[in-house]
Order: C-alpha cells, then sequence, then structure tokens
C-alpha cells in the first residue's frame, strides 16, 4: 500500500531530523531571513498543516522564514468543503506554531478553489457566499494576520473572456466587479490588514504574460481611480522553464508597477526544474542561477518588500507532491526550493543569500 503523503514526509523527516539534530554548530552563514532583512526586505515560506507534524521541517521553517503565508489552509474550498462548514483547525494551528513570526492569509477570493456545492448554487447564491465568505473568514482572523491575498488570479487569458479575466463562481456572481467587492469588504471587515491583489504568470515574457501584465496595471489603476484600498500586489513567481522570460523587462514591469505607490511582494517563488538535465548537481546549478537572475533583477526594484518561496523544502513543494502522486515510485522528484528533502541547503540557497546580499538595505 502506497504510503500516504504524511508517511512519506515523516519517513523524509526522520533523516532528516538525525542531520538537523546533529551537533550543534554555530552557523556560520546567515539565514535567508537575516540576509533579508540586512537588504531591506521580508524572506519567507508558503506552509502548510503537515509542516507541524514534522518537527525537524518545523525547525527549519521557523528558522529561515520571516513571514509564513498559509498555503492552503485558508482557501475557500479548504474552510468551505461543505456549505455548512468553516473548517479553521489547520490555519488556526499555523497561527499559533507561527508565534512572533507574521502569517498572511491566502486567498479570499479565487477562482479556482472552488468546492462542488459553490458551483451548484445560482448566481445570486454565489454573491451572497462571496459577501458571507469574505465578511466571516475576515471577522474570524481580524487582528491576527499581516496581510491577506484578498484576490488570487484575477486573470487568464486562455478563457477568452473580456479583458483576459478568469472565469470562475466570483466572476459569474458579480463580474469584474468582485474584486472591488472583495477588496472593500476585507477593509471594512479588518481595517488594519494589509491588501494584497496576488496575481500569476506576470514573469513569463510571451503574449499570455503580456496580457496578465496590461490587465493588472489596469485593474491597479481602476482600483485607485475608485479609492479602493490597494497595499500591495502579489507578483507569485512560479518560473517554469518551459516558458520565455526577460529579468530585466519584467523589472522594468515592476518599476511601472511601483508608480501606482503601491509595495511589492514575490509571493510564491519556486523553480520547475522538470526540463533541467536529470544530473542533480547539474541541476541545482541551473535552479540557482534562475533564483540568482530573477531575483537580482526585481530586488533592483525599491518597492519589492518581501521574497516568499512556495515552500522552503524541495519535499513540501507542490511540485514534489504532485509527482510523488502520479509516479509513487518516482526515481527523478522536483528539486525547486533552497533546502532539499533532507532539510539541508542547496546552491539555490546560496544565490538567493548572494541576491539579498546584491541589495544593501
Ligand atoms: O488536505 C487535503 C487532504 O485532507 C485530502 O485527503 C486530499 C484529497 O485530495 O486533499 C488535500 O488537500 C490538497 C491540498 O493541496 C493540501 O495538500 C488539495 O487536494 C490540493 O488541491 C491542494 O493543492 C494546492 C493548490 O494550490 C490548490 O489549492 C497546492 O498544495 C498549493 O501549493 C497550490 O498553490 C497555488 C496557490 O494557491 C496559487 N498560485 C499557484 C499555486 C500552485 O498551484
Amino acid at each position: 500500500m502506497k504510503p500516504s503523503r504524511r508517511e512519506t514526509l515523516a519517513l523524509l523527516a526522520g533523516s532528516a531530523a538525525t542531520v538537523l539534530a546533529g551537533p550543534a554548530q554555530a552557523r556560520a552563514e546567515p539565514t535567508l531571513s537575516e540576509a533579508a532583512r540586512g537588504a531591506g526586505i521580508v524572506f519567507g515560506t508558503s506552509i502548510a498543516a503537515d509542516t507541524l507534524a514534522d518537527p525537524a521541517q518545523a525547525t527549519l521553517y521557523r528558522r529561515e522564514a520571516g513571514i509564513f503565508t498559509v498555503d492552503y489552509a485558508l482557501k475557500f474550498g479548504a474552510l468551505r468543503p461543505e456549505a455548512d462548514q468553516f473548517l479553521t483547525a489547520d490555519a488556526d494551528a499555523i497561527l499559533a506554531f507561527a508565534g512572533p513570526i507574521p502569517v498572511r492569509g491566502h486567498t479570499l477570493a479565487w477562482n479556482e478553489s472552488r468546492p462542488d456545492w459553490l458551483m451548484a448554487l445560482s448566481t445570486a447564491e454565489k454573491r451572497k457566499a462571496l459577501d458571507r465568505h469574505v465578511d466571516e473568514t475576515v471577522g474570524y482572523y481580524a487582528g491576527k494576520l499581516h496581510s491577506w491575498d484578498v484576490v488570487n488570479e484575477p486573470f487568464w487569458p486562455g478563457h477568452g473572456l473580456p479583458g483576459g479575466f478568469r472565469d470562475g463562481p466570483w466572476l459569474e456572481a458579480f463580474g469584474e466587479g468582485y474584486v472591488e467587492r472583495a477588496f472593500r469588504r476585507t477593509a471594512a471587515a479588518d481595517p488594519n490588514v494589509r491588501l494584497v491583489l496576488n496575481e500569476a504568470m506576470t514573469e513569463r515574457w510571451d503574449e499570455t504574460g503580456a496580457a496578465i501584465r496590461a490587465g493588472l496595471l489596469k485593474l491597479v489603476d481602476r482600483l485607485q481611480d475608485r479609492g479602493v484600498r490597494l497595499d500591495v500586489v502579489g507578483l507569485q513567481g512560479h518560473m517554469l522553464p518551459q516558458y520565455p522570460y526577460d529579468d530585466n523587462g519584467f523589472s522594468d514591469f515592476v518599476a511601472e508597477l511601483a508608480t501606482r505607490r503601491v509595495d511589492i511582494y514575490i509571493t510564491e517563488l519556486d523553480i520547475d526544474d522538470a526540463r533541467f538535465p536529470r544530473d542533480v548537481a547539474a541541476r541545482d546549478a541551473m535552479v540557482a542561477a534562475r533564483y540568482r537572475d530573477f531575483l537580482s533583477a526585481v530586488l533592483v526594484v525599491p518597492a519589492v518588500k518581501m521574497v516568499i518561496t512556495w515552500q522552503l523544502a524541495d519535499s513540501a513543494s507542490w511540485y514534489y507532491h504532485g509527482e510523488l502522486e502520479a509516479h509513487p515510485s518516482a526515481s527523478r522528484l522536483p528539486r525547486p526550493l533552497p533546502f532539499n528533502d533532507h532539510l539541508q541547503p542547496k546552491p539555490a540557497r546560496d544565490a538567493m543569500l548572494a541576491a539579498f546580499g546584491s541589495r544593501r538595505a
């Protein structure tokens, strides 16, 4: 019987624990959050409830991160798998684990996290569902979160809709106005939480990326023209080597976005190494180079205040879980992150330290 994901992680943790729990050595190198602080930014990682159950991973995440983003537990589908449920236990546990480390909520309105019961509602009922979800969820966590990804991934040109908006229950409910509605209701329910508009694929230097960048700039301008509070734009940073990238061109886009007087967070950084060579050393070197080049380019922009990887250790990555689920006996596992599946630093970690070091506070 295939070990569950938690069992697999526990097995990995067992081997990792012996490494991390080894003789206490004075750490010659700064942690990623220490190095980031020296560059005037915050470094963090997404975190899932699984991590809390693995002492070795928990130690690494607490040591390296200056902020956490809740990976899954605050999504609509996780909180409300059924219409009469509001399952906060995992997110509450992450908040308790984080202690003084700030936590980011992810995400209130995303047209992808959509349980069947929601999709079965009428349009009028979907409107009520979004209003209730935002009011209740933001109210429940009021004062406890650093920021909310209020709206995630508003655009997807592939859906062929006017303005390139992403299709889904919230667009059906309110048209593109769902974005403004979600921001206004979040601000009303928690006046102190920072409000983030989070988008994917803006880094791609192709027709799709250009369309999303153009749409995002227009949406930011429209929200601001209507007096909607927008504190931060989150750019996810999932780097997919099958697409073209122009780091300097992207850096110019980030600078253009910054003229809107918003802070900018890189919110979900990771490097998909699926198309890199099989050899681990070669793969790790290419992943490290990608982190170095991308971060060096975007950190030129002073408005970039935060860099968050989408998990911290390879074995916690969505790529890793996806590969294990598709191929349980896979001999080649993804290595997208700064620490490996034994929680040891990789060249990518060194590349990130160097990129942070290259931007002095
Ligand atoms: O925890 C449940 C488990 O109890 C249940 O048995 C199992 C059954 O399938 O599902 C588990 O939940 C999974 C969850 O991850 C936690 O592991 C969901 O099925 C799975 O769909 C979910 O995938 C997440 C995905 O977003 C969809 O929410 C990934 O972990 C997460 O890394 C990914 O993150 C997204 C960002 O939110 C937005 N940007 C893109 C990024 C990558 O897709």
